[in-house]
């Protein structure tokens, strides 16, 4: 699809730092920001919340024709995920979420219906979205596609420094369970699975501080525009 604004692509395995990198890239290029797995982890909120079956293609299409979700600004300036209205933002990291998101983000109707949304989102402004199939389906003439990985180990020790700051009571092996098991289903998956776009830049951060990582990129999106 054709864009107004410059749109770059982030995507890569679970917890890369993909969000991290492309919410401060956004705000160094002024552009805006979409996390798109906030938005399969707020759908799979509401099927928990409400108990629904998402095997269940009826209780799906329900759920989807209520579900409105959007981001705002709080006072100190950072994103939070909405819900039907309401602030989810703590709610959708929990683990509880986590380990039910990817077999939710493989429903058909779900992708449908988050990645038009998402395309509305950048259709118009230059955006950063951040995901697994940005560069492959939501935006494939996307002007500047990364694609991030990181050592397995290295991502189950920041994600669990993530969440002990967060408050919340987690141990590594939960993570590195949790993880593989998210890379194995997000990777496999019939419809849009992760997988590198061929036009794609791929930058390993195991051992690039955030810095480094954002003067990489801001000169990748320099040459092409941004
Ligand atoms: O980026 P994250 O860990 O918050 O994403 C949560 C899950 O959502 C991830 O395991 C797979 C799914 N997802 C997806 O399928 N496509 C995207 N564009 C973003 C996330």
């Amino acid at each position: 699809m054709k864009t107004e604004g410059i749109i770059i692509a982030i995507d890569g395995f679970s917890a890369c730092g993909k969000s991290t990198l492309a919410k401060q890239l956004a705000e160094k290029l002024d552009y805006t920001y979409i996390d798109t797995g906030a938005m399969y982890r707020a759908v799979t909120y509401y099927f928990i919340k409400h108990q629904l079956d998402w095997n269940n293609p009826a209780q799906v299409a329900m759920a989807l024709a209520e579900i409105q979700i959007d981001f705002r600004r709080d006072e100190d300036g950072s994103l939070h995920t909405f819900l039907n209205g309401e602030d989810v933002e703590k709610q959708i990291r929990t683990m509880e979420v986590s380990a039910s998101v990817s077999p939710v983000a493989t429903i058909s109707a779900v992708r449908r219906f988050l990645v038009q949304q998402q395309q509305a989102l950048g259709e118009k402004k230059s955006c950063i979205l951040d995901g697994r199939d940005i560069g492959t389906v939501v935006f494939p003439e996307a002007s500047l596609k990364i694609f991030l990985t990181a050592d397995p180990q290295e991502r189950a020790r920041r994600r669990l420094k993530e969440l002990l700051e967060k408050g919340q009571s987690v141990s590594l092996g939960e993570i590195v369970n949790n993880l593989t098991e998210r890379d194995h289903i997000d990777s496999t998956r019939e419809d849009s699975p992760l997988r590198q776009a061929d036009d794609a830049v791929v930058i390993d951060n195991t051992v690039l501080s955030m810095e480094e990582q954002l003067a990489m990129i801001k000169v990748l999106a320099e040459m092409r525009g941004a």
